[in-house]
């Protein structure tokens, strides 16, 4: 019989293209998500993709009654795929409690409810954010981690805690946080990928409003970072490279192939690339060139930060395979396919 993964946020944006790849690995998925920032019709095209419609049930995982609930009537979960949580860093600061509600207590009741049902094995969606301004690059997964510039930020580290002392306490329990570097791109069927409700905060679903007409123009954050052409450089990866590593890891924790009972791993290319050099490799995969300017650099972002890949690369025998202009390529081709242009 094939096993049960639980995902939370499974709808969302990583979250839907995990959901692809366990199903398309013979896993049965069920989705938790609130469709706080994410729509329905998600399921429909996961089930385009996969021939398989996944299994669905609509609340908050802050309800702990809803959570305890849902486990007594889903039996037979050997693991869980944590993504739900709120992730607008610039939104966090307004309405931080919010954001320390949400990702806070959904973590703990859904450590709670595998606790009391027996569920041994959880990924967890972490950031890079953890690292802040990395003093040395690459960053390894030793790298210490810095204090938070965002209170969602901080919701990332404070529940990496959690998960760990967690684990600590409760050695039948096993756990994966998974660091990601820059998400970016879609499913290359277009049928799934970003969608950010309002003006996008983040660079790439800027970049393909910007070349669909629904932006006038870019506004690149800095050029005067110490950089080589001063603009911010970051580890852009392709979302679906970023939901295989995901089934890597549910593997190796059914298999038990961990090396302790919490681990981490960061999750990026090795490769680091300009604000600058993502327009162009932009303009280059697909033609379009994009009306941009330079403005003064953005509240609380970094200058540079890359993964050093080589502990997800040796020990899960992970490696990011697709290129940026492919990868470019495909959220283009996505936003392309959500508004209609041919
Ligand atoms: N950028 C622009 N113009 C834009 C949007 C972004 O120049 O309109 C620049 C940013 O200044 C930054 C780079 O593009 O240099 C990437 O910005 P993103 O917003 O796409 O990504 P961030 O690196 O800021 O954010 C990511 C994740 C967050 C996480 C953060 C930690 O999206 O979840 O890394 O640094 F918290």
């Amino acid at each position: 019989m094939a096993k049960k993964i639980l995902v939370t946020g499974g709808t969302g944006y990583i979250g839907s293209h995990t959901v692809v790849e366990l199903q398309m690995a013979g896993y049965d998925v069920v989705i938790i998500d609130n469709l706080s920032n994410s729509n329905i019709e998600v399921l429909d095209n996961i089930a385009k993709i996969t021939g398989i419609a996944p299994e669905f049930e609509k609340f908050d995982l802050t309800e702990l009654d809803k959570t305890i609930d849902f486990f007594k009537r889903y039996s037979g979960i050997e693991a869980v795929i944590h993504f739900a949580a709120s992730k607008a860093v610039g939104e966090s600061v307004e309405i931080p409690l919010h954001y320390y509600r949400n990702n806070l207590v959904s973590l703990i009741n859904m450590l709670e409810c595998m606790e009391k049902f027996d569920v041994p094995n959880i990924v967890f969606s972490s950031s890079c954010t953890v690292y802040g301004q990395p003093d040395k690059l690459p960053v390894t997964e030793q790298t210490p981690r810095k204090d938070a510039e965002s209170p969602y930020g901080n919701t990332k580290r404070v529940n990496e805690d959690i998960l760990n002392h967690t684990l600590n306490a409760n050695p039948h329990l096993r756990g994966i946080a998974l660091r990601y570097f820059n998400p970016i791109g879609a499913h290359e069927s277009a049928l799934i990928g970003e969608l950010p409700l309002g003006v996008p905060n983040n660079l790439v679903p800027f970049i393909t409003q910007t070349a669909a007409g629904l932006r006038d123009g870019l506004k690149v954050f800095g050029d005067d970072y110490n950089t080589p052409d001063g603009s911010a450089i970051r580890d852009y990866i392709n979302v679906v490279d970023l939901a295989k590593a995901h089934v890597i890891a549910i593997e190796r924790l059914l298999k038990g192939k961990n090396k302790s009972n919490y681990e981490v791993f960061n999750l990026g290319t090795g490769n680091g690339y300009s604000v600058l050099e993502i327009v162009k490799t932009f303009e280059k995969a697909t033609g379009i060139k994009l009306n941009y300017k330079i403005v003064g650099r953005r509240e609380g972002d970094i200058e540079k930060i890359w993964a050093d890949t080589t502990y997800a690369n040796e020990e899960l025998g992970w490696k990011a395979e697709k290129g940026l202009e492919e990868t470019l390529l495909s959220a283009w081709n996505w936003e392309k396919n959500i508004r209609g242009i041919k």
